[in-house]
């Protein structure tokens, strides 16, 4: 039987986006930020987060995709729906829901590289550190998370629970 359990509230993950937001600004002060957000999960995440940040910047989205149906990457990472412009000479920002074994993010850093960007940095909500396979550069940190599927706050289980406001540990699924 499946059961949920609240991992982190919605007030500890609105503070923690606000302090991501305070140091994000300073950060890229007087520049234009590109954030390319990763699809589908980010998506509530970057909606938040750009809205607490207040300052100049541009919204991209890609989708990639690794995850069958299961709770476990198939290592074969491609893109559902690429970049539409150009990121030459852009401080790209890339926004993520959460890094698991790293593989998706290791691919998508890769790929934006080679695009020639002006500056590259990552911003990565929950980070379960401990499944690292690949080792990925995280500038951004939300939350480190332990070994556990994790549900809502954008993230699914077979599109299901992404419109819970907590971040929620699904068992059993
Ligand atoms: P990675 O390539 O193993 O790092 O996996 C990254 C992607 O897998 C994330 O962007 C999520 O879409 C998905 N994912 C990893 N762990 C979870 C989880 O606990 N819940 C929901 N989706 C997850
Ligand atoms: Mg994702």
């Amino acid at each position: 039987m499946e059961k949920l359990e609240v991992l982190l509230k919605r007030e500890e993950i609105g503070q923690k986006i606000t302090a991501l937001a305070d140091q994000i600004r300073r950060d890229y002060q007087g520049r234009c930020p590109l954030l390319i957000g990763v699809l589908k999960g980010s998506f509530v995440f970057m909606a938040d987060l750009i809205r607490i940040l207040d300052m100049p910047l541009q919204v991209e989205f890609v989708r990639l995709s690794s995850y069958g149906s299961g709770k476990q990457t198939s290592g074969k990472i491609k893109f559902a729906q690429g970049l539409r412009s150009s990121i030459r000479g852009r401080d790209v920002l890339v926004i993520e829901d959460i890094v698991d074994s790293g593989l998706t993010l290791s691919f998508f850093l890769d790929y934006l590289r080679r695009k020639k960007p002006a500056s590259l940095k990552v911003c990565a909500l929950f980070d379960k550190a401990s499944r690292r396979e690949v080792p990925v550069p995280i500038d951004y940190i939300g939350f480190v998370i332990p070994d556990a599927f994790v549900v809502g706050y954008g993230l699914d289980f077979d599109e299901r629970f992404r419109h819970l406001p907590d971040l929620c540990i699904l068992e059993g699924g």
